[in-house]
């Protein structure tokens, strides 16, 4: 029997549906055991179906933002709700848009859903209106215009849900696709390495779903998880569960996206017990200067990491798996903010509860399969592009904690989201150096501004797990390299970033800063903040 059906038949069996027992015990046999044989479904590429298809964004005039039926899990169908497109007379859902600074950007999107949406545009540098978040949601049958044009850099984007509180479902639910701009430099190192779209050049989106008994897409949030955010039970690759992938001995390029909820990854390539070498080429805001040798990374959400595999560093045929490696998840909610010890009525489980796979569990999520050797004789650039100079701003930072209130409410400073207030403003034109502290008693946050890109100057108190990964002074994570529109910051550490407010709308504009944990964003995890002109 096919290990997701026998799943749906040992829950059912035992009548409790995806958290009972049948569910446990599948789960434990599957991930205890790695058992590469479990990885039967062929990982779903843009292209090959509707599914992420790849259209230039101009060409695309209509956004449809539907509720349909999709197979999830093989030959299980299950509401899904996408964005679709037609185009050239095919319907893609979730396509992935491509586009080059300096494209303009004209389409129209339509809300078929039974509540409010609206389409953000993730790492974009926008005005205010197209940015789109809550404050420009539309409700069910109507209809939103943008027109934008694409200022940033090469790098991977992409687009999701960003209505007021319900972010989270509707993202889960399936509403996420990617936004890649490519330019020369991108199109040098395709040449360089003799990669293709789609064959050699692959997007990996990663998310942690759940299914009910009958294999369909389930959202529950047991009380834990309203708290630490979304966890799931099945971590799917491109929508794809149990994903294997045949490759060439040779260089693959993975675009990289954690559309999770709210779980982080600690990415690596194992063969075996062994870890394999793989280069880091690019983050949020696009390329790096040069490649970044690592052998793991951590990925909060909605973080991007551009990645060069070399699978003729792999021995044998044995197959290759990308997974996440086993990490303290850090659900320090209730440790002494002074001490660091857990405080009466701690429960370093708590946040596991309610039938997802725990946080920070060992667990594979690909398998790559070699298959042929081709002839290649390629090598990876040592330049890559050119970052533009991002330096720390004169004066004191602007310090923001991370935390939460005694009712177990996350916020920023104390602050909750109000969609009439702006706490923040910042002049337009100006550099600013922000610090994002985290308390002890807290967990990861995924931190998200929109609107700009920025850079991260230093990194202190990071935990042991975070440190032993800091290539440089400073405590700066490879990742750190890049320009970044998320950073995740860690229970008691401090990031500090250096942010250029120079942007080309006239006006005052209002944009968010927001934990990219989407159960934290629904939950008031959020600010809005003004750059004035
Ligand atoms: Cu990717 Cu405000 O979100
Ligand atoms: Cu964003
Ligand atoms: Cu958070």
């Amino acid at each position: 029997m096919n290990p997701l059906t026998r799943r749906m038949f040992l829950a059912a069996l035992t009548g409790a549906g995806a958290a009972g027992l049948g569910g446990l015990l599948w789960r434990q046999s599957v991930f205890a055991a790695m058992d590469a044989g479990q990885f039967t479904n062929r990982l779903r590429l843009p292209g090959a179906s509707g599914l992420y298809a790849p259209v230039a964004a101009k060409d695309v005039k209509q956004i449809t933002v539907s509720e349909l039926n999709f197979e999830v899990l093989p030959k299980l169908p299950s509401p899904f709700w996408a964005y679709v497109a037609e185009v050239g007379g095919k319907r893609l859902l979730n396509p992935t848009l491509l586009a080059r600074p300096g494209d303009q950007i004209k389409l129209r999107m339509v809300n078929r859903l039974k509540q409010p949406t609206i389409i953000h545009w993730h790492g974009l540098t926008n005005d205010e209106r197209n940015d789109g978040f809550g404050n420009y949601q539309v409700d069910r049958g109507k209809s939103f215009d943008y027109a934008f044009t694409v200022w940033n850099r090469a790098a991977n984007y992409w687009y999701h849900p960003h209505p007021h509180d319900i972010a989270g479902e509707q993202a889960y639910k399936g509403l996420a696709g990617l936004l890649i701009v490519k330019d020369d430099d991108e199109e040098k190192l395709d040449r360089a390495l003799d990669l293709a779209a789609g064959v050699t050049d692959i997007p990996l989106v990663i998310q942690d779903r759940s299914f009910n008994f009958e294999g369909k897409l389930e959202y529950k949030l047991a009380r834990e998880q309203m708290f630490a955010g979304f966890l799931g039970e099945e971590i799917l690759v491109n929508l794809t569960a149990r994903p294997y992938f045949d490759a060439a001995r040779r260089i693959y390029r993975f675009r990289i996206l954690n559309g999770s909820n709210a779980r982080s990854y600690r990415l690596a390539f194992a063969q075996g017990a062994r870890l394999l070498d793989y280069y880091l080429i690019g983050t949020d805001g696009g390329l790096l200067e040069q490649p970044q040798k690592l052998r793991e990374a951590f990925i909060g959400a909605a973080q991007r990491l551009d990645v060069l595999l070399d699978l003729r560093a792999a021995s044998g045929n044995e197959p290759v798996f990308l997974k996440s490696l086993a990490f303290d998840p850090m659900h320090n909610e209730s440790v002494d903010e002074k001490t660091g010890t857990p405080g009466s009525g701690a429960d370093p489980h708590a946040a596991h509860a309610g039938g997802g796979l725990m946080d920070g569990m060992e667990m594979p999520l690909l398998r790559i399969n070699i298959k042929s050797s081709a002839e290649y004789k390629r090598q990876i650039p040592s330049q890559l592009s050119q970052l533009p100079k991002l330096a720390a701003a004169a004066g004191e930072p602007r310090r923001l904690t991370l935390g939460h209130d005694r009712k177990g409410n996350w916020n920023i400073n104390g602050w909750r989201f109000n969609m009439h207030e702006t706490p923040v403003t910042v002049r337009r034109g100006t550099r600013e150096t922000w610090l994002l502290q985290n308390n002890r008693a807290s967990m990861p946050h995924p931190m998200h501004i929109h609107g700009f890109q920025f850079r991260v100057l230093e990194r202190r108190d990071s935990p042991a797990q975070v440190k032993a990964l800091a290539t440089r002074n400073n405590g700066l994570l490879p990742q750190d390299f890049g320009l970044l529109d998320t950073v995740l910051v860690w229970p008691g550490e401090s990031v500090r970033i250096a942010l250029d407010f120079n942007h080309p709308f006239s006006g005052d504009q209002t944009y968010m800063f927001h934990c990219h944990n989407l159960e934290h964003e629904d939950t008031g995890m959020m600010i809005g903040y003004k750059v004035a002109d």
